[in-house]
């Protein structure tokens, strides 16, 4: 079912579920292209065969036929039942997680995605999860409707507020995996991205024990073409400029001047900056650090103070380098 005309139209399959999912939607989609052949091709035909030629031919007056109707309700029967029977066993893997499933907390936020490990690790936007192991996500969100999506993996759940949800896989495809944010949640929805970093066995302890894990640049999901920025070993400002992109700032501030949710971060570093209790502050690398880990504490005037705070989930190299891109937007 794999070899099919337009198997290469559907993302890699990086989980076990992938796999039971696109053979059951080729079973479908080959299913609906055969019935569609049949029925319009026999309209067709009829509408040459049987076209009123004749001025005065009169139809014949038609009895029926038990036989035909017995075939039209036996057949469909059968075809839905098969496609319910075989939805559902899909379906029932694709909803209940081993019990042994590795567990990680997801929250949600406008915009961006944190994950919260069993031993208390914390990250934004990646999340490193072990390959052929079941990993279980229960999430939530703090805002309003998000949907956890990552194509390559065949899952998709909405991460609704005041509730939990959960999805499981198990990855088979070592790399990164693109998540997308699929339920429209504002000015920055389409920004709400992440990556799946999925770890070979060893990669997975160190990572663990709070080793970084060495980036190969490598993305499962868009054919290995090399990303620029994280880990990728250019200087520390391109380090930043990485870390602005995939921690999720890059949802509220800009590089470039213009306004978002937050401000801009284009000519901040080094000048005073208004608050919103009518003081100055000058923004340097303190105030940085600070409003990176605990936003609250100087809020800038004419923006709301919405920023999560980011202490204990950005590394000092992490934020060090945002500050060192930062620093670089004159
Ligand atoms: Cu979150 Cu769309």
């Amino acid at each position: 079912m794999q070899n099919n005309l337009f198997a290469g139209t559907l993302p890699i399959q990086g989980s076990d579920v992938a796999a039971q999912w696109d053979m059951l939607y080729w079973f479908l989609f080959w299913l609906s292209a055969f019935f569609f052949v049949l029925v319009v091709g026999a309209m067709i035909v009829f509408a040459v065969k049987y076209r009123h030629s004749k001025v005065g031919t009169k139809t014949k007056y038609l009895t029926g036929s038990h036989a035909l109707e017995g075939v039209f309700v036996v057949v469909p029967t059968i075809l839905l039942m098969v496609i319910f029977f075989w939805g559902y066993k899909v379906y029932r893997n694709m909803v209940t997680a081993p019990a042994d499933s590795y567990e990680i907390r997801v929250i949600a936020k406008q915009w961006l995605w944190q994950f919260l490990y069993e031993n208390g690790k914390v990250t934004v936007g990646d999340v490193y999860v072990p390959l052929n192991k079941p990993v279980k996500f229960i999430m939530t969100s703090e805002d309003v409707l998000h949907s956890f999506f990552v194509p390559s993996f065949r899952v998709k759940q909405d991460v609704v507020p005041g509730m939990y949800t959960s999805v499981w896989f198990e990855a088979k495809v070592p790399g990164k995996h693109n998540i997308f944010c699929a339920e429209y949640c504002g000015t920055s929805h389409s920004g709400m991205l992440g990556k799946v970093n999925v770890l070979t066995e060893p990669q997975w302890k160190d990572w663990l024990k709070g080793k970084e894990i060495a980036d190969s640049g490598q993305s499962a999901s868009d054919g290995g073409k090399k990303k620029s920025g994280k880990n990728s070993g250019g200087g520390m400002v391109e380090k930043g400029k990485g870390y602005f992109a995939t921690k999720g700032c890059v949802a509220c501030h800009s590089a470039d001047g213009s306004k978002l949710i937050g401000p801009t971060l284009q000519g901040v570093y080094g000048s005073k900056v208004d608050l919103a209790d009518g003081s100055t502050a000058l923004a340097d690398d303190n105030y940085m650090k600070e409003s990176i880990e605990n936003p609250t504490a100087k809020v800038v005037k004419g923006f709301a103070p919405t920023m999560p705070p980011f202490k204990g989930i950005l590394t000092e190299q992490e934020i060090t380098a945002l500050i060192a891109y930062i620093r670089s937007l004159k």
